[in-house]
């Protein structure tokens, strides 16, 4: 089951922002740990300027968030995740991928890559950096599995410009949520869920796949209907998280990508509710915008059955 479900009664307009509370973290590990990591290194070797990016001027921040990153997932998974502290000389043993590294906060020289993108590879969640000033500009980040974006579009842009293309009743939404990336507090990380529903459960949807789904959507999307959607569609849903970095004043932007079946969400009914629930009130500008317009009443009718 997936562990965020952000569906409910209506479709919401809000950008649904909770604080992170001081018994979660900035990093999760489930069951796909090793066979992500592993997928996101393989994306990186092959071609390693479109998965990771970063200005000259990120350096602090990047080491931000290793310290942070680290630091909370030692904390949160003791048996997944070993960091001792010696001043800044800092060792850190991966327990689940056998790997164990010593290096010194601050010195570049000493870790292998540079540390957004080694501390990337180290958990399943995507890491982008924002910049400190009132732009929140897109300054560095590792992003392996986006969904329908990558860095060579937004690189460089602003909160709002990369914004741009999203539907305009979203708009206001986005105004609040640019002021609340301007005001996030020290230590008072904050998160939400976003959700779509894919034919695919493939990890790495940045724009160079778009074309090629887009006309793999136009030949299924007619074939699929209420009996065979539930296994054919995959719910995404993304868990990101907002933290102000203490040393650059910059603001990690992490995203944790899950998926599941339809059928095997559905199978509870107050989920396929749910999902019902949403899905019959979101706008169609955004229905289309998301990609769902095509299969939207094989949907529709297989979560009716469902309840
Ligand atoms: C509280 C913060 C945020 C809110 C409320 C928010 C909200 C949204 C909304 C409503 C959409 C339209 C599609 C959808 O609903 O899934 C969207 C799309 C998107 N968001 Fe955000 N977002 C936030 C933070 C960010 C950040 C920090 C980034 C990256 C720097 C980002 C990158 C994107 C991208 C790339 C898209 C797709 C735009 C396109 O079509 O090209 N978002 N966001």
């Amino acid at each position: 089951m997936l562990p965020y479900f952000p569906f409910g009664n209506e479709f919401d307009h809000r950008m649904g922002t909770s604080a992170v509370r001081t018994d979660e973290s900035l990093v999760e590990v489930d069951d796909e740990y090793v066979a992500d990591i592993e997928l996101k290194r393989n994306l990186l070797a092959q071609n390693h300027d479109y998965y990771f990016r970063a200005q000259p001027n990120t350096e602090i921040a990047q080491w931000d968030v290793l310290e942070r990153l680290l630091t909370e997932a030692a904390q949160q998974y003791p048996a997944f995740f070993s960091l001792n502290k010696t001043g800044t000389r800092w060792h850190w043993i991966n327990h689940k991928l056998d790997e164990d590294y010593r290096f010194t906060v601050g010195d570049l020289a000493s870790l292998p890559l540079a540390p957004l993108d080694w501390a990337g590879q180290q958990v399943q969640e995507d890491l982008i950096i924002l910049s400190a000033d009132d732009t929140a500009a897109l300054v560095a980040g590792q992003l392996c599995f986006p969904n329908g974006w990558c860095l060579d579009d937004k690189f460089g842009q602003t909160f709002l410009g990369i914004h741009h293309p999203a539907p305009s009743m979203v708009q206001p939404t986005l105004q609040a949520a640019h002021k609340l990336l301007q005001r996030i507090p020290l230590h008072r990380p904050v998160w939400r869920a976003s959700w779509n529903f894919k034919i695919t459960d493939q990890l790495d949807m940045s724009t160079k796949y778009s074309a090629e789904y887009n006309d793999t959507l136009a030949r299924i999307a007619p074939t699929l209907t209420p009996d065979t959607i539930g296994d054919q569609l995959f719910i995404r849903i993304e868990r990101q998280t907002f933290t102000r970095l203490p040393k650059s004043g910059a603001v990690l932007f992490g995203i944790h990508t899950y998926q599941n079946s339809l059928q095997n969400e559905a199978e509870n009914p107050e989920r396929a509710q749910q999902m019902l629930g949403t899905l019959r009130t979101t706008p169609r500008q955004m229905l289309t915008y998301k990609a769902i317009a095509p299969f939207e009443d094989a949907l529709i009718d297989f979560l009716e059955r469902n309840i």
